[in-house]
């Protein structure tokens, strides 16, 4: 049973990827690395990268107009346009100011919301509140990433894991027990620090010292953000199944976060759920951060593998810390 009287659901799906394939072979021609052992070490074989001007809003914009096709609504049905992601376009205006104007959604408000590779979770649940408060009918939430532009192409730990992407989600009213069955978030800021694009704002403004020491890229420490991932996914997905009173043979499908196929399995087991019953599609895309998730559930549902009626888990862990869980009666 949800945990409100006016729920909200997914309306509508829609998703971008830019054209340009990278393989792991393409990576081993720039850095000291190898196709096996980043399939082996993550699962990932290929990303899409961006090319010349392409910026996140782009991504975004076509993803929200499929989105809205698929849930047959109009840009003007729209109220409130939510962009989850840690590449906008700049600082300002928000990238989700930028895909109101592209998608013409001109009674929308707009904003862009940073909770790294949770991003997509947090933004269902806030549109879940504006919604169960009555205050709007019909969100857009956007995880978009165009993180390529951000990668340092010299450092291994880094450049070979992420990707390009979009994902769109209509999220309109409905009624229990449809739609988002209950939620869980969290965020621990005082490890932040292991994961961070630390150049360009206000802590530590663009100069050339900057530029020459590499600040404005993305920086891990993968094994302990690997060991936080692991931790926090697992503790997500098991709240998140008690609060809603089921466990893991209930759910229909797992929709957890892509950054690697080791986290995923090992959430896998935590939540006693067979690799059948969890969509994987980190082979083709990487780590799409904020798009992940959006994309994973828009690739399910025009495959046929998620259907109306099925009980399904999504699961993050991102930058920040941040992580979440929704369980959600499609
Ligand atoms: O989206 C949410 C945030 N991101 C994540 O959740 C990612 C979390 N982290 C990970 O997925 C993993 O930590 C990685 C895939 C990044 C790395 O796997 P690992 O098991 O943690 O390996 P490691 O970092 O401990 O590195 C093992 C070895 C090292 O060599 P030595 O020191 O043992 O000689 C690395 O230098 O692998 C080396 N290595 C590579 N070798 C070939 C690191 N990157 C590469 C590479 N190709 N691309």
């Amino acid at each position: 049973m949800a945990d409100t009287l006016r729920n909200a659901y997914i309306a509508g799906l829609g998703m971008c990827v830019p054209p340009k394939v990278v393989t792991n072979d393409d990576l081993s021609k720039i850095v000291d690395t190898s196709d096996e052992w980043i399939a082996q070490m993550t699962g990932i074989k290929e990303r899409h990268f961006t090319e010349g001007d392409v910026a996140t809003s782009d991504l975004s914009a076509e993803a929200a107009a499929a989105a809205l096709a698929n849930a047959g609504l109009d840009a003007s049905d729209v109220d409130m346009i939510l962009v989850a992601t840690a590449s906008p376009d700049m600082f300002f205006p928000s990238t989700a100011c930028l895909v109101q104007s592209r998608i013409g959604a001109r009674r929308a408000f707009a904003y862009d919301m940073g909770a790294g590779c949770t991003g997509f979770i947090y933004g269902l649940v806030i549109a879940r509140q504006f919604i169960a408060a009555g205050t709007i009918d019909t969100a857009l939430v956007i995880g978009a990433e165009n993180l390529s532009k951000f990668m340092d192409m010299t450092d291994r730990n880094t450049c070979v894991l992420f990707g390009d992407g979009a994902g769109a989600a209509v999220v309109r009213p409905c009624a229990p027990p449809r739609g988002v069955v209950t939620h869980y978030l969290g965020a621990d800021g005082s490890v932040g620090d292991l994961l961070k694009f630390p150049g360009g704002a206000a802590k530590m403004p663009a100069t050339h010292e900057t530029v020459d020491e590499r600040l404005h890229y993305i920086k891990m420490e993968g094994r302990k953000v690997y060991v936080n991932a692991v931790r926090a996914m697992g503790d997500s997905v098991l709240k998140v199944l008690e609060q809603a009173g089921v466990s893991g043979d209930d759910l229909d499908l797992l929709f957890p976060h892509q950054a690697n196929i080791r986290i995923i399995k090992s959430v896998a087991e935590r939540a006693n759920m067979p690799m059948e019953k969890v969509f994987v599609n980190i082979h083709k895309y990487g780590n799409t951060s904020a798009a992940s998730i959006p994309i994973a559930l828009c690739e399910a549902v025009e495959s046929g593998r998620l259907e109306e009626g099925m009980l399904v888990g999504m699961v993050a862990f991102g930058a920040g810390f941040t992580w979440g869980a929704a369980l959600v009666r499609w």
